[in-house]
């Protein structure tokens, strides 16, 4: 790895860290020299998954649990974050989604979706990212969707909540670039994780899906660790709120 990769003496807060698109970003960072503190609702405080990756990397890990849906705790998060030590990179991965026709999709479906994928990514961004914007250095990278371009079936919430995420990070991005606080954004496209679980068990969506693909395959989630180290490294130091995606070739079809 060539140094402008190197994350080596950088503390990385991940969401999402104790499986799938997090797991694999968490074990891409500390890959690339970052210690890393991690973030679920359900991160076990010792002996997780995401703890063995990190520290089989040789770097510190430390295990945070947070319900992203409870904006007290969201608070109580950045407090404890904050407490640790500086933050250098921030990634907001957790996230979740609700499928169900728009005509029958719940207020509790969508409050639940837009707090967790949105509203708790804003509170801890502007929580952390003023220590970052204090210090004069960070990197904040959001993971957004294919949702953030188009409206995907059945996930009117979830679609809401990743367009929110692309203007988020431009937003961010516009106020902090000039603070040396980078922020950015990974479009995932369809990955086998928890989250496509119901869309890979139904035959025809599964196929669909698969031949719209360029690369002719479903992602897995270490094809994400690449953007997200050029992201939280100095390589990407004049790159400012974009919103990267790692699809394949989806988009592009
Ligand atoms: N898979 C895809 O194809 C795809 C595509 C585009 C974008 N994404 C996005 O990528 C991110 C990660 O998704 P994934 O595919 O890795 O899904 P996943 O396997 O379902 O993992 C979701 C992670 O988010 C955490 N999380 C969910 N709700 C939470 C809450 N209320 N409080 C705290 N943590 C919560 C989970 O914590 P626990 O493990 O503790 O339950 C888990 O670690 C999400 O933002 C998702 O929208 C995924």
């Amino acid at each position: 790895m060539t140094s402008m990769f190197d994350l080596s003496g950088r503390t990385a807060v991940v969401t999402g860290a104790r499986r799938g698109i997090g797991l694999a970003m968490a074990e891409a960072l500390a890959g690339a020299g970052a210690d890393v503190v991690g973030v679920s609702a359900q991160l076990e405080s010792n002996g997780s998954e995401v703890e063995r990756r990190v520290r089989a990397a040789g770097r510190r890990f430390t295990a945070l649990r947070a319900d992203l849906a409870d904006r007290a705790a969201v608070h109580r998060l950045a407090r404890d974050i904050t407490a640790l030590g500086p933050v250098d990179i921030l990634v907001n991965n957790g996230g979740t989604i609700a499928r169900a026709p728009a005509a029958e999709h719940s207020d509790e479906m969508w409050d639940r979706v837009i707090e967790v994928n949105l509203s708790s990514q804003f509170v801890l961004s502007r929580e952390i990212g003023r220590t970052m914007v204090e210090r004069g250095q960070g990197k904040v990278i959001f993971t957004a969707s294919l949702l953030s371009f188009q409206g995907g079936i059945t996930v009117p919430g979830y679609a809401a909540s990743k367009s929110g995420v692309a203007g988020l990070t431009r937003a961010l991005a516009n106020e902090w670039a000039a603070h040396g606080v980078n922020v950015n954004a990974i479009a995932p496209g369809y990955i086998a994780t928890d989250n496509t679980q119901a869309l890979r068990d139904d035959p025809d969506r599964a196929q669909a899906i698969v031949t719209r693909i360029p690369a002719g395959r479903w992602g897995r989630a270490d094809d994400l660790g690449g953007a997200t180290v050029f992201l939280a490294s100095a390589a990407s130091d004049y790159v400012n709120g974009i919103v990267l995606p790692v699809d394949g070739g989806w988009l592009g079809r």
